[in-house]
Parts: structure tokens; C-alpha cells; sequence
């Protein structure tokens, strides 16, 4: 822990005992309140209300043991109360600068089998987060079950994925409160006039959580299982992870909210120097639509040829980093033993030679590994896999669990949490910055570990090389689901919008045989203004590099900085549309994207800094695009037409931003 992340202010302002008069909790602005009461049984009820309205009745029930009573029978012995205000920084960030203003309820509960639980509450201006803090007389206590309740007060709408222990590649869903079966957290949802999201946060050494209706508008905490059945082998003193409510008068204040970070501890890492955002390029998706294979054959992606080719093409266009995947031995196993040699490159593939080039352009070199689930293999390698990356100057590695885990492990239960939070620590033991892919969904555990820079963790861009993939209206709905929890690795940017490049090729039939389905199924403009909104601190331009070389509209990504300091959502409902700006040193980057109807929004630009003229470079959806055929037989304006204007403008000014269906705007703000 670094001084600096020690509180500017922190102040225990009162401690007193359990009388009714205590058991309110307001946010610092006042707006949001939770009262504590105990039930019957012995077991704590939190109401929270937004501006005088209750909107929810959490049952903050606790786990269950096999060992002892970990759920109700408590009494409360003390209530304390203390608030803190404090403003950190961190190596990267949609906001470098994050303030955490906050009050907390701690509340001390006994119950007769002499277990202590403290739950402790705080409440934010933008939310809510609660967590069990156990203490019993045991070594051990094998969970069973966590017992918290989430209750409505009334019906409305949310956004969600299913709920599943071993994947988020899942299509969003909007549903009526009370016809969600189950769900994936972030749980977004709109009651009345409040938005809010539900998820969790500091998620180390325990199960994911999902959403399980108990009751027409309520749900229970279900936790991904371990092989046997239980849930988790905590010791007899463990904190839970936080369990979060974030609430907003609008729906964009859920993406302004920092409350999963806050609900994180500080940095443990001595020096950040080495951990440094990137934009990147790769050897990927060739090997989506089948023009390249992962394998050493005919068609081997990565071969040092093509691998110095991308070096060339990343010194010259403005991008920081290069990964190769399928450069090492192994990939003919991948679906079957999942066995991956880590350190050996294939014979094509001159890695001595490639890294020294690498070093050259100044280029940082990736490297990738597919586990395919494999983590007892994975785990046992670390150290010398990642001794070896070092040695050859590599500092990004993007990892992948493309796979069942061995011994019926489900990919988010505990032992899969701690095997993620194993490999970010090693990794920065060994200085390498992380892209998790099938990972554990981030909680905010990037403040804490900075190296862990971005994950997957959602129906990605791979889905559209071979299925029908992602609709505009998807892509409006991640930044209020999933992006609520942390950068995104989407891998945004296809340019090649109807595949024409891969069309003819024989590996794309044979890897794909009905390809009619599969194109983006978004405008031109929408990919560019994705690498704006879908924030990720490594964000990849991921189309084959040919289909850049050349364009005008690449020079979005050459200008792009993914080295943001300061980010704000500033207009957009879930679903329908989202405009995003961001500052990385004296530019700023907006992003726009609209469903599957036109649409235009216009936004002030007063988050220009004041007094300075701006050229905005706009890369917008041609609203005369001409009627083409798609591949799926379809007709609609050509997706890849595409308007660059540039204007003066300042702080003063509006933008008008109009977007075609399924379209977007990306503008650059430089200053004069
Ligand atoms: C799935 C990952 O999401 C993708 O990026 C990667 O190319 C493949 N697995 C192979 O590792
Ligand atoms: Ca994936």
C-alpha cells in the first residue's frame, strides 16, 4: 500500500449503541437511504429508497454452513457509524482521479452458536454496498449457500444476461423484473423513475454470484457450485465480497458511478510505471473467419513473415502493441487434451527474431495463451512461461479458456477465482500487464492489481466472424450491463464490414460452411465510435491490417489515445443509444451508437476545456449510403458508407449528432 492511497480525510464520527434512531444510513447527498432493521428470526433487513421512494427490501441474510449458523438467530450488540471522503488515483482509467465519498454503517450481530457478523454498509451518492464480515471459532466452514434477498417494491424493466457459471458469451435480454428467471450480474434495471444495477464487488477467494427469482418481483443470491455441490471452503473468519446496488436518477449515471472501484482495497503494487494503456493490432481475426489457422499448416497465422509485417504496420500507424496468437505449439490440441506448450514457438515462427525486430520499432510484442481450460496444467507453467516472456522483452500477455476446466470445475466458481487472481499475481511478479479472455467477470479488482487491464467477458466481436454475432441494439445495452463492471476487451473495429476479402477464400467455407449470417451488423462510423464507448485501457483495432491500409477513416485509430484521464456518459438509455467523451491529454474522443433506429442526439460540448478552439474531425454514417444487397440476401444502405467532416468548434457550441440505423459518430476534438 502506497501513502498516497492512505484517506485524505477519515473520520469515525459516531459510535453507538443499537437504538432504533441509528438505523438509517443516508448517502452523503442525501438522496438515497437505507434502514436496518432486524426481522423476526433474527436476521438484518435493509430498505433502500432513492429520494423518498423505496425501491428495494434487501434480506441480508447472510451464507449458510454446513459447520453453524451463519444466517439468522443474530441479535445486534453495536451499531457504529463513520463516513470518509477521499480522492485516489490510479496507472489507468476511464477516470484516473476517482473521489470516494461515502457513509458506513457497521453492524454487529451475534446469534446463539457464537458466530459474529458484522455487515457492513455504506452508502455513496451513486449506490449501495453491503458485505458479511464472519468471525466464528472454526478453521473451516464449507458454504452451502448465501441467503441475501433482493426484493422489489415494485415491477419494471432490466437488462441482463442469463444467469450461468460457465460463460458470459450470452445475448442481453430486456424483460419485465418479474419474468427474469435468472440472471448474470451487472442486473440492470429501471423501477419507476430509478435506475440501478446490481453487482458485486472484491470478488477474491469465493463464487460468482447470479440472480434466482424466489418470488414474482424478488430474487435470491445463487453461487456458482463447486464440484460436490457446495459452494466454498472459506476459513472460520472471511469476508464476503461486497454485494452492490448502484442507483441513479438516469440511466448514464450508472456508467458515471465508481462504486464497484471504491468498494476495492488500494493498490498493492510498489511501482506502476510499467503498467501503461495500449492500442493494438494482431494476428486474430484471419483465424476467426478461417482465412488463417492457430495451427501450424499451410495457412499458419502466425509466421514470423506476417508477424514482422504487423510490426511494420504498428511503428508506422501511431499503435503501441502486437499479439500473435497460435505462435506456440499445441494448438492441434486444442479441443481435445488442451495440452499448450507455453514456451515452445513454432518452428515458423522466429520468436528470437521477431522480438529483436519488435524492439527495434518500438513496438511492445504480446504474447497469448490458450489454456483451453486447462488450469492445473497452466498453473504448474507460470513461472516459466512467463520468465521466458520476459526474456524476449514481451509485457502484455492476453490469456484465453477456450475449454472445460478439469474435474467438472465451472469456469466462475471459486477454485476458477482464485486460479485468475493466481495468474494476475504472478503476472506482476513477472511485469506483465493482462487481457483476460473467458474470464472471471471483473469486480473492480483492477485497482487493487492495475496489471489485470482489461477482460472479455461478453459476447465479443468473434461471435460475428461465425454467427449471425452482435445487433446495434446489443451493442447499446453492453455499456449499461456489462461495461458497468470494468473495461471491456470487445476487440472493436472491423472495417471489411461484409467480409469481401474472405469471401472467396477455401479455408472460410471449410471453417464456416453457411457464411450468409455472418457480417457486422453495424455502419462503418458505429465500429470507429466503438473503440470510444466500448472502454478498454488495451483496445485492439481488429480487423485484418490490409483492410486499413489505405482507408481514410483509419486515421480515427492513429489519432485514438488509449491513455484516457477523464471519461463522462453523457447522454443514452439501454438498448436505444449512448454517447460517451473522453480526455487523453489535450483531446478529446467522442463516441456515439444507436440501435436499429435512426436517431439524432444532440449534446453539449461544455466538457471542452473552456476558452480553447477545437478542430473536430467527425466520422459519421453517410445518410445518402445507397441500397445494397447484404450477404444474408437483405437490402439496406451500404453499412460501409461513411461521411469525415471537420469543423471549429469550442465549449460553447452543440453537436447535432446524427446516426443512421445501426449507426454511430466518432469525433476527435483537437486543440487549435
Ligand atoms: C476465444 C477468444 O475470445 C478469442 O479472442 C481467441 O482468439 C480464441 N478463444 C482462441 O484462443
Ligand atoms: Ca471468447
Amino acid at each position: 500500500m502506497t501513502l498516497k492511497n492512505l484517506p485524505v480525510i477519515f473520520l469515525a464520527v459516531l459510535c453507538a449503541a443499537a437504538c432504533s434512531e441509528d438505523k438509517i444510513l443516508t448517502s452523503p447527498d442525501g438522496d438515497i437511504a437505507v434502514g436496518q432493521h432486524m426481522s423476526e428470526d433474527g436476521i438484518p433487513v435493509l430498505d433502500i429508497s432513492f429520494r423518498g421512494e423505496k425501491i428495494l427490501a434487501v434480506t441480508a441474510a447472510g451464507l449458510e454452513a454446513e459447520e453453524t449458523e451463519l444466517s439468522r438467530g443474530f441479535e445486534v450488540e453495536r451499531i457504529r457509524f463513520s463516513r470518509k471522503h477521499e480522492t485516489w488515483t490510479r496507472p489507468w482509467g476511464e477516470n484516473k482521479t476517482v473521489e470516494d465519498r461515502h457513509r458506513e454503517m457497521a453492524v454487529t450481530l451475534k446469534n446463539s452458536g457464537n458466530t459474529e457478523m458484522i455487515l457492513r454498509i455504506r452508502a455513496f451518492d451513486d449506490g449501495i454496498g453491503f458485505r458479511y464480515e464472519y468471525s466464528t471459532d472454526l478453521d473451516s466452514l464449507t458454504v452451502t449457500a448465501e441467503n441475501t434477498r433482493f426484493g422489489f417494491v415494485r415491477d419494471g424493466i432490466s437488462w441482463s444476461i442469463p444467469g450461468n457459471f460457465e460463460t458470459y458469451e450470452l445475448d442481453t435480454r430486456e424483460l419485465p423484473l418479474d419474468a427474469v428467471e435468472t440472471a448474470n450480474t451487472p442486473f440492470t434495471f429501471k423501477t419507476g423513475d430509478v435506475y440501478g444495477s446490481i453487482h458485486e464487488a472484491a470478488l477474491y477467494d469465493f463464487p460468482e454470484m447470479n440472480l434466482y427469482r424466489c418470488d414474482s418481483l424478488a430474487f435470491r443470491t445463487e453461487l456458482a457450485p463447486r464440484p460436490d455441490g457446495t459452494k466454498a471452503v472459506i476459513p472460520g473468519k472471511f469476508s464476503t465480497p461486497w454485494r452492490t446496488v448502484q442507483i441513479a436518477g438516469a440511466a448514464i449515471g450508472l456508467i458515471n458511478s465508481s462504486i464497484v472501484l471504491n468498494l476495492n482495497e488500494p493498490c498493492v503494487l510498489e511501482d506502476v510505471s510499467w503498467i501503461r494503456p495500449q492500442k493494438y493490432i494482431g494476428v486474430w481475426w484471419g483465424m476467426h473467419l478461417g482465412t488463417q489457422t492457430w495451427t501450424c499448416d499451410e495457412r499458419h497465422g502466425a509466421t514470423t513473415e506476417n508477424a514482422l509485417k504487423h510490426i511494420d504496420f504498428a511503428a508506422e500507424n501511431n499503435i503501441d502493441g502486437v499479439l500473435f496468437e497460435g505462435w506456440n505449439a499445441g494448438w492441434e490440441n486444442w479441443g481435445g487434451s488442451q495440452h499448450f506448450d507455453y514456451c515452445r514457438p513454432y518452428p515458423d515462427f522466429d520468436l528470437e527474431k521477431i522480438a529483436a525486430y519488435a524492439k527495434e520499432k518500438g513496438v511492445s510484442l504480446w504474447s497469448h495463451n490458450e489454456t483451453g481450460g486447462s488450469i492445473f496444467e497452466y498453473e504448474a507453467v507460470l513461472d516459466s512461461a512467463f520468465s521466458t516472456y520476459r526474456r524476449f522483452g514481451i509485457n502484455t500477455l492476453k490469456t484465453g479458456y477456450a475449454g472445460g476446466m478439469p474435474d467438472n470445475i465451472l469456469h466462475h466458481s471459486q477454485r476458477a477465482v482464485q486460479h485468475y487472481q493466481k495468474v494476475v499475481e504472478k503476472a506482476a511478479e513477472y511485469r506483465l500487464m493482462l487481457d483476460v479472455h473467458e474470464p472471471i467477470k471483473e469486480t473492480g479488482t483492477s485497482r487493487t492489481w492495475p496489471n489485470m487491464m482489461t477482460r472479455e467477458g461478453a459476447k465479443g466481436m468473434e461471435w460475428n466472424a461465425w454467427s449471425k454475432g452482435n445487433s446495434s441494439d446489443y451493442l447499446c445495452t453492453i455499456p449499461f450491463v456489462r461495461l458497468l463492471s470494468g473495461p471491456i476487451d470487445y476487440t472493436p473495429g472491423i472495417f471489411d464490414i461484409y467480409y469481401e476479402r474472405a469471401a472467396a477464400d477455401p479455408g472460410r467455407q471449410e471453417w464456416n460452411g453457411d457464411n450468409s449470417q455472418c457480417f457486422i451488423k453495424t455502419t462503418l462510423a458505429r465500429q470507429i465510435a466503438n473503440w470510444v464507448i466500448l472502454y478498454s485501457p488495451l483496445q485492439m483495432a481488429c480487423d485484418l491490417i490490409e483492410n486499413y491500409e489505405g482507408h481514410p477513416a483509419f486515421q480515427f485509430f492513429r489519432d485514438f489515445d488509449a491513455d484516457c484521464e477523464w471519461s463522462e456518459a453523457l447522454a443514452g438509455e439501454p438498448g436505444d443509444y449512448i454517447v460517451v467523451a473522453r480526455r487523453a491529454a489535450d483531446r478529446y474522443f467522442l463516441g456515439a451508437g444507436t440501435n436499429h433506429q435512426a436517431r439524432t442526439v444532440r449534446v453539449p460540448l461544455d466538457f471542452l476545456e473552456r476558452g480553447k478552439t477545437y478542430v473536430a474531425e467527425i466520422y459519421a454514417d453517410d445518410p445518402d449510403a445507397p441500397v445494397v444487397v447484404q450477404p444474408d440476401g437483405t437490402s439496406a444502405p451500404d453499412k460501409r458508407s461513411y461521411r469525415i467532416s471537420v469543423i471549429r468548434t469550442d465549449a460553447a457550441d452543440t453537436l447535432d449528432i446524427a446516426m443512421s440505423p445501426d449507426g454511430g459518430q466518432a469525433v476527435v476534438f483537437k486543440p487549435l
